[in-house]
């Protein structure tokens, strides 16, 4: 199967790349390199013994997509492009409805013209806003409370009208909850630029003598020890998770939507002590104001993908540290530049 990866030189991109390969698939890959680097093909060549097909361009460029597109015989679209970073979209709306909306929607443009029928988009659990309970169903109320949030929710309802006036494409909507972790070589990995926003790749970069110490956002949420609760999912699971939606609804006209979650919440300090643990390196930290916008929190009910794409995530938190541990240890620097 011929699939266009959007962004696939990214995390979770490059990790899908990976998997898909070792399933047998063709990722062909286009990322402008805005936030990777384009060594990240040699270490999927270097565990695949495939260089995958590489387009550096940008997804807002339609002349760009055609030429992609008639290139290669496309069957299905995984669309990671896009920009992430909470606080950025508040300070950058434009830049945020640009990328993420503008361009997918130019995306499925070029599907239309090209007669590429399946697409898998990168959601998020930011779409549920602040849940009123837990564990979180696919059916809950969707709301945003910044542009990044508000960007991934319009995309979702763009895609919606557009199957609905479609209706021989498939479109399956991937609601993400906390990737973490890294490829078990140690040799991909996440390679957050500047100061991490999200707290796994700040923990690491505390471990390894990068930052001080640990801010942890509030320890008096009604939670377990006081900090915010998240649902974090090995990234190699969340990567599995999208060949399981293409095998099972790739080629299923209709809108499908699937929380990718373990359905266990784990605590800032339990992250905290996991990851101590794993590396052998006491993680300072040091208790900090709540961090606008944050929720106490949140986790997914998968039994839906479970159930319909026959997939569930199998790595635990211990899993997740270790192998987060392992690229940042022997990766300091994240990917060389060349
Ligand atoms: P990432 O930044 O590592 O990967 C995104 C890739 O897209 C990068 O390689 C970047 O260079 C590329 N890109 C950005 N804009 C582009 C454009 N206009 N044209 C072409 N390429 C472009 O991010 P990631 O963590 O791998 O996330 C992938 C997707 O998953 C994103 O859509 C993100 O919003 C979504 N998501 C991520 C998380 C998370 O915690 N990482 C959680 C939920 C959803
Ligand atoms: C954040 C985004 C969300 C996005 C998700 C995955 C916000 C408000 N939300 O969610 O939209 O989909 O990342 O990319 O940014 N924490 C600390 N110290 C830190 C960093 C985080 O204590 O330095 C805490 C947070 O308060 C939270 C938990 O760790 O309780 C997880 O934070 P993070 O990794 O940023 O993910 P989310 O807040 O779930």
């Amino acid at each position: 199967m011929r699939v266009l990866v959007t962004g696939g030189m990214g995390y979770i991109g490059s990790h899908t790349c990976v998997q898909m390969i070792e399933a047998g698939m063709t990722p062909i890959i286009l990322d402008n390199l805005y936030n990777s680097k384009s060594s990240v093909l040699d270490r999927i060549e270097a565990l695949t013994n495939v260089r995958p097909a590489f387009y550096q361009g940008d997804i807002r460029d339609r002349a760009f997509l055609d030429a992609v597109f008639k290139e290669n015989d496309v069957e299905a679209v995984i669309h990671f492009a896009g920009l992430k970073a909470v606080g950025e979209s508040v300070e950058k709306p434009l830049e945020y409805y640009d990328n993420n909306v503008h361009g997918s929607l130019v995306l499925v443009e070029a599907m239309r013209a090209a007669g590429v029928n399946s697409l898998i988009f990168s959601s998020s659990a930011t779409v549920y806003g602040d849940p009123a309970s837990v564990p979180i169903t696919e059916d809950f109320p969707t709301s945003a409370t910044n542009p990044y949030g508000r960007s991934k929710l319009m995309v979702e309802e763009c895609l919606t009208d557009i199957q609905h006036a479609y209706p021989e494409m498939s479109i399956t909507l991937l609601r993400y909850f906390n990737p973490v972790g890294s490829h078990q070589s140690g040799t991909m990995g996440e390679d957050p630029q500047g100061i991490p926003n999200n707290l796994m790749p700040f923990i690491s970069q505390v471990a390894v003598g990068r930052r001080e110490s640990l801010a942890v956002f509030g320890n008096d949420y009604p939670t377990v020890d006081g900090t915010g609760v998240r649902d974090y999912i090995h990234v190699v699971d969340l990567a599995d998770g999208h060949l399981a939606a293409l095998n099972y609804k790739g080629k299923d006209a209709g809108l499908h939507i699937y929380n990718l979650g373990t359905g266990n919440g784990s605590s800032v300090l339990e992250m905290v002590d996991a990851f101590s643990k794993a590396s052998g390196v006491e993680v300072k930290y040091h208790i900090a104001d709540r961090r606008p916008g944050d929720i106490a929190e949140c986790w997914a009910d998968p039994a839906k993908a479970k159930a319909e794409l026959h997939w569930e995530a199998k790595h635990t938190v211990e899993d997740m540290t270790a192998d987060t541990w392992r690229w940042q240890s022997t990766n300091p620097s994240g990917y060389p530049d060349a």
